[in-house]
C-alpha cells in the first residue's frame, strides 16, 4: 500500500477522503495535511502535518522525508473567494500544482489527484450536456487557474510520464464540513437554514441550474478513478463527472416534501454571474466508458440524507 498524503485534508472535501482512504488502507497510511494549525477532532485517528502548499521547501522535504507515493492536492481557492483575490488565488492554486508535479517528474511521488471543475467550462460553452471536449472560455480567476492546471496535468504526463489524474468536480454537496467559499454553496446551505429557521434567502436566481453532485458520489468517484488501471484512461486533463442538476427552485420543493412550511426567497449577488458562465448539465460519457463511472445519488435521495445529517447548530 502506498504512503498517502491529503493536502487541503481539513476542507469539505479533504475531510471526508481523508476518513475513507483511513477506513479503506489504515490510519497510519494516509496523513492529512493543512495550512491550519489544528486538524477537526474527526481527523484525529491519524497522522496529521500542518503545511503550507507554498511553502516549496517544506512540502519537498516532508514528501521526500516520509516516503509518501500518492498525492492528493486540494489546497486552493474557489470561485467565489478567488474573485475578491485573483492575484493570490492564482498564485495558490497554480504554486502548489507545480511542486507536486514536480516531485513526480523526479520519480518521488508515483500518482497524483489534482480536482479541477466545471468552471473550466465559461459563456461559450454548450451549457446543456456539456460534452467532455468543446469551447472551453472560463471567465473567472477561478476556471482559469483550473484550465491552466488542466493543461499542465496533460503536459507532465505526455511529456515526463507522470501519473496525475483529475476530475472536473460539479458543485459538492455535503454535511461533515462546511463548503469554503464555493458558486455552487447555495446547495449546501439551504439545508443548515431550512431545518435552523424554516427559510433561506439564495444568492443566485430560482431557475439557475448547476451541475452538483453528493460528497459519497464524489468521493467514490475519485477513488475508483485513483485505482484504474492506467491503460484505461485516455484523460490526463480532467474527466467530465456528472451527479445530478436542478435549480434552487426544484431544491426548495424538494425540501418541501420534508418541510412543507420552508420558504425561500431569492437575493442575487455577484455569484449569479459565475453561476450563468458554468454549464447547467454534464456529460460524463467518457468516463463511464473509460473507468465505469455511475452516479448513486439522485435530488431526492441527497436531500433526504442531508435533511437527516446536517447540524444547524455548527452555524454562528
Ligand atoms: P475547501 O475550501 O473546503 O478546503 C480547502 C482546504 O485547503 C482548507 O482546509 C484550507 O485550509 C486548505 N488550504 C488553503 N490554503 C492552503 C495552503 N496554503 N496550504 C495547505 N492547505 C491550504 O475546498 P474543497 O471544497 O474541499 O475543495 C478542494 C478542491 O476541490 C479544490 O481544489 C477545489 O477547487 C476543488 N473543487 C471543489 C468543489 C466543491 O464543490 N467543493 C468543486 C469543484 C472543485
Ligand atoms: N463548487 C465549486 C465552486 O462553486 C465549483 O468548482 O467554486
Amino acid at each position: 500500500m502506498a504512503k498517502t498524503l491529503i493536502i487541503g485534508a481539513c476542507g469539505q472535501i479533504g475531510t471526508e477522503l481523508v476518513l475513507e482512504l483511513r477506513k479503506k488502507w489504515g490510519n497510519d497510511q494516509v496523513t492529512a495535511a493543512d495550512v491550519k494549525e489544528e486538524c477537526p477532532s474527526v481527523l484525529a485517528n491519524g497522522p496529521y502535518v500542518q503545511l503550507d502548499i507554498l511553502n516549496r521547501s517544506a512540502v519537498r522535504e516532508f514528501i521526500i522525508d516520509q516516503q509518501i507515493e500518492h498525492v492528493y492536492l486540494l489546497a486552493a481557492l474557489l470561485s467565489a473567494t478567488a474573485e475578491k483575490n485573483p492575484a493570490f488565488a492564482w498564485e495558490l492554486n497554480m504554486e502548489g500544482l507545480f511542486t507536486i508535479l514536480d516531485l513526480a517528474k523526479e520519480g518521488y511521488v508515483k500518482r497524483i489527484f489534482w480536482p479541477s471543475s466545471i468552471a473550466v467550462f465559461g459563456p461559450t460553452t454548450p451549457r446543456e450536456m456539456t460534452p467532455q471536449y468543446t469551447v472551453m472560455e472560463p471567465s473567472t480567476v477561478y476556471g482559469i487557474s483550473k484550465q491552466a492546471g488542466e493543461r499542465w496535468c496533460e503536459y507532465y504526463h505526455t511529456k515526463f510520464g507522470v501519473d496525475v489524474r483529475s476530475i472536473r468536480y460539479p458543485g459538492l454537496i455535503s454535511h461533515t464540513s462546511l463548503p469554503g467559499g464555493g458558486t455552487t454553496d447555495y446547495a449546501v446551505d439551504i439545508f443548515y437554514r431550512a431545518k435552523q429557521s424554516g427559510k433561506y434567502t439564495c444568492f443566485l436566481k430560482g431557475d439557475s441550474a448547476l451541475p452538483m453532485m453528493y460528497m459519497e458520489d464524489a468521493i467514490r468517484g475519485t477513488i475508483e478513478l485513483m485505482e484504474a488501471p492506467a491503460e484505461k484512461l485516455s484523460i490526463r486533463s480532467a474527466y467530465n463527472l456528472a451527479g445530478c442538476s436542478f435549480t434552487p427552485e426544484e431544491l426548495a420543493l424538494e425540501i418541501r416534501k420534508h418541510i412543507p412550511e420552508f420558504e425561500i426567497s431569492y437575493d442575487p449577488d455577484f455569484r449569479q454571474a459565475i453561476a450563468d458562465s458554468w454549464p447547467k448539465s454534464i456529460d460524463d460519457s467518457v468516463a463511464q466508458k473509460d473507468w465505469g463511472w455511475k452516479p448513486v445519488y439522485d435530488i431526492q435521495a441527497m436531500t433526504k440524507v442531508m435533511l437527516e445529517n446536517v447540524d444547524p447548530s455548527r452555524l454562528q
